[in-house]
């Protein structure tokens, strides 16, 4: 199974980016109910290491805390725009759940991840630059922000490649104090 471990986002946050999900050519938004905050993905792992991962999850501590969505961003280059997401306000928390997640992982036998973690929810990916002038989504909703959230879980999910799409389903939740 593929597996990676996210933050789940309250239905009205994604209602509210769901109204951020147009106005690119070319986009593959993605499905409201698929928005998620990726603090660590695992990638492909048998049975045995899903349950070593689960085990290891369920160690971790970490306060609730609050987190806003906040901007606009984009990952790629010039040539090649990979994908469009909503950041997040600076959050020592997250960073201290993403930094015990990654430990979690390790501990469990999977291999470090070398990036360096950019908190963000993708809202689209692209196969090819959409041609289009970016300029103006940007900047019509760089001050796009969202209410803070009280984040009291995280989630192990699996996800399916299928034709229409990634399914994401929660494996497991685990509870911060
Ligand atoms: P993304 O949103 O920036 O594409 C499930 O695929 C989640 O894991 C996505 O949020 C994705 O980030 C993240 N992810 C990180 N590295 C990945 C990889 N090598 N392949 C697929 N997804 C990856």
């Amino acid at each position: 199974m593929r597996l990676f471990v996210a933050l789940s986002l309250p239905d009205h946050l994604r209602g509210r980016l769901c109204g951020l999900c147009s106005g690119l050519p070319g986009a593959r938004w993605v499905a409201p109910e698929n928005l998620h905050l990726t603090l660590r993905f695992i990638g492909e792992v048998d049975g045995r290491d899903a349950e070593d991962i689960d085990a290891a999850l369920s160690g971790v501590r970490c306060p609730s805390f609050p987190l806003a969505l906040s901007g606009v961003g984009e990952f790629g280059d010039e040539r090649r725009l990979r994908s469009v997401w909503v950041g997040v306000d600076a959050s020592e928390t997250l960073e201290r759940l993403q930094s015990k997640v990654e430990q979690a992982v390790r501990r469990a036998g999977q291999p470090p991840e070398k990036r360096r973690f950019k908190p963000h929810v993708t809202l689209a990916r692209f196969k090819s630059h959409p041609g289009a002038k970016l300029e103006p989504y940007f900047a019509e909703r760089s001050l796009f922000r969202c209410e803070p959230f009280q984040v009291t879980d995280f989630t192990l999910y699996s996800s399916y490649l299928s034709h229409g799409g990634a399914i994401y389903s929660p494996e497991a939740v685990y509870p911060l104090e």
